[in-house]
């Protein structure tokens, strides 16, 4: 019987073995051990054959129902181990769907872009037109056509960025001209005159340029949008009506229009619109300087002459013309005190808009 005995101890330490482990590897350690070619037991039931005829039954037998009974136990704690492994790995992985995802930073379109596409919207909204011209300009389109007299203080050096200028004799050289960045879009009205036959109703957005140091008010390189409509008829009571429809889209349908007159040497009458200050609505706050008012764009009937240089009958067609920047329009409309901002790429600046 001593044979029983050690297999009863045998299996008695195997099953502690097998609830001692606690990872499906330490497990299978214990499997090697006891049923391993170079296990316990099978070193047992190896010795089964050496054995007296007499005890080799029931020896069999014993070392039988220990192997099943080991086999029972490892794969219970299989299964249990298993699980547990399974659910810290399902834990450990988790994802918290409730965390806020990780921001990407989204682009957008510059507050300017934007700007001008409000503000040629609204004259699309009329049947308007868009068209441009170019920035690098003959001194003909930025001035002589638009009936810049020669000795216009426009046309002083600290104003204009010169590209070429034939300054003195060569000046006269015949079909010469001055090059330069034009200093406003109104050559914009020269080249569409030129192209176009009335009724002319166009908006012409670009860049322009002038000798100015950057300051809170000024950019020596800015955005302007010109409009000009040419047809039979047209009064300067189009202009207003037009020019109030536009401050009404833009600004909202509480702003007053104010027509101051002015000086333009291509526009006759001319006058500068001016809206009511939105902060006091026209009383008078810092923000207005005290005048109730805030200028926004300089207008006026298309002259004569400029019809001259371009070919329209001026006996039959009359027209009106208006230039704003939209620099000064945003800033007015979002309160912006700095023109600077507007060029300097802070996207905690241009994110707000
Ligand atoms: N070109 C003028 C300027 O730059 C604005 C303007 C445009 C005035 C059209 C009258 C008519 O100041």
């Amino acid at each position: 019987m001593a044979i029983s005995e050690d297999l009863r101890f045998l299996e008695r330490e195997a099953l502690e073995a097998v609830l001692a482990a606690d990872s499906l590897d330490s497990l299978d350690a214990v499997r090697v051990a006891y049923l391993g070619k170079k296990g316990s037991l099978t070193a047992v039931l190896r010795g089964l054959a050496s054995l007296p005829p007499e005890v080799r039954p029931e020896a069999g037998r014993v070392s039988n129902e220990v192997r099943v009974r080991i086999e029972t136990s490892l794969e219970q704690r299989r299964r249990a181990l298993a699980s547990v492994e399974h659910e810290t790995r399902i834990a450990a992985e988790a994802v918290d769907v409730t965390l806020p995802g990780r921001a990407r930073p989204i682009g957008r379109q510059h507050v300017l872009h934007q700007i001008v596409e409000e503000i040629t919207g609204i004259f699309l909204g009329l049947g308007y037109r868009v068209a441009d011209g170019p920035e690098v300009e003959l001194d003909y389109y930025n001035f002589t056509a638009l009936n810049h007299p020669p000795d216009h203080p426009a046309r002083a050096l600290q104003d204009t960025f010169y590209v070429r200028d034939l300054s003195g004799d060569e000046a006269e050289v015949e079909g010469e001209s001055d090059v330069l960045l034009r200093t406003h879009t109104s050559p914009g009205q020269v080249h569409v005159m030129e192209t176009q036959k009335p009724p002319i109703y166009v908006i012409v957005p670009g860049k322009v340029y002038r000798r100015d140091i950057a300051d809170p008010s000024h950019l020596p390189q800015f955005t302007q949008v010109e409009g000009l409509v040419v047809d039979e008829g047209i009064t300067f009571g189009d202009l207003k009506g037009t020019l109030e429809h536009f401050v009404r889209g833009m600004f909202g349908p509480d702003r007053r229009v104010r027509l101051r007159p002015h000086f333009f040497p291509f526009t006759e009458p001319s006058a500068e619109v001016d809206i009511s200050c939105g902060i006091c609505g026209g009383t008078g706050c810092r923000s207005c300087g005290g005048e109730g008012w805030l200028e926004i764009l300089g207008c006026g009937m298309v002259d004569p002459n400029v019809f001259g240089h371009v070919g329209i009958d001026p006996e039959r067609y009359s027209g009106f013309a208006f230039g704003m920047g939209a620099e000064r329009i945003a800033a007015l409309k979002y309160g912006v005190p700095d023109l600077r901002l507007f060029v300097e790429g802070d996207t905690r600046f241009l994110h707000q808009f």
